[in-house]
């Protein structure tokens, strides 16, 4: 018999992770359409240093995931390699596409700034690196909202089945399988 739940501060990384990306992908998705001026500039600023605490927060969670394996899967063939491929995925989404927009950013004329504080940047103003990079970080948010949709599919699914899959990301009573 083996404890079954997530540690803590893996369960506190996740949810945190998952509320910063979704509201992430809302303002990058509305941003844009809103119109020149002190409204957009700070849903820039907001996203900008929304993003780069993902990447900061995703740089501790795989440091404390390499030091704590998850608990042992509760399914097994086939829907535990999808399972395992798809949160490896999302690691990998977590990481590279904050970077990209760090990138996208650092090949501007403009400061980076992280909640007001100013930011070193790894580039030049340089259109070209600058669209390679938007390109980069547009195609990566979007292929992880496709992770996303089918990852909280994929949970809610467990959820009506009741077999105990997101109780391993939930505090409570320790329960055993
Ligand atoms: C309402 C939204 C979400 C729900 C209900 C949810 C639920 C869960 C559950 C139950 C697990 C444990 C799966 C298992 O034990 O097999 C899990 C793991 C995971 N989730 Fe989510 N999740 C949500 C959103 C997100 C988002 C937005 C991300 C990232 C962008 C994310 C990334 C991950 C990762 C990487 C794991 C694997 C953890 C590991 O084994 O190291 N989740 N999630
Ligand atoms: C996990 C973290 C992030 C997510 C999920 C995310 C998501 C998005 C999305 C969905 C868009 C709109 C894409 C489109 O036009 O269709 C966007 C645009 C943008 N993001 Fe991010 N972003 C993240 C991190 C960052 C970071 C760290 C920066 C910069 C420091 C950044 C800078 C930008 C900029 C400047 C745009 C506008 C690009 C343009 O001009 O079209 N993002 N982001």
């Amino acid at each position: 018999m083996s404890p079954v739940r997530y540690t803590l501060p893996a369960m506190a990384l996740h949810w945190v992770h998952a509320i910063l990306v979704v509201w992430l992908i809302w303002l990058g998705w509305t941003m844009a359409d809103l119109p020149k001026g002190a409204e957009r500039s700070a849903a820039y600023s907001l996203h900008k240093s929304l993003g780069l605490l993902v990447l900061v927060l995703t740089v501790l969670r795989l440091g404390w995931r390499l030091r704590h394996a998850p608990p042992p899967a509760l399914v097994s063939g086939w829907q535990a390699r999808l399972a395992v491929g798809v949160h490896h995925a999302l690691y990998l989404i977590l990481l590279l596409t904050p970077l990209a927009g760090y990138l996208l950013s650092s090949f501007t004329p403009y400061p980076l700034r992280f909640f007001g504080l100013e930011v070193v940047k790894l580039g030049w103003p340089d259109e070209a690196l600058n669209a390679i990079f938007k390109s980069a970080h547009v195609f990566l948010a979007w292929s992880g909202a496709a992770l996303i949709a089918l990852h909280v599919a994929a949970a809610i699914k467990h959820a009506l089945l009741r077999d105990g899959n997101l109780q391993r990301m939930l505090p409570g009573r320790v329960f055993k399988k």
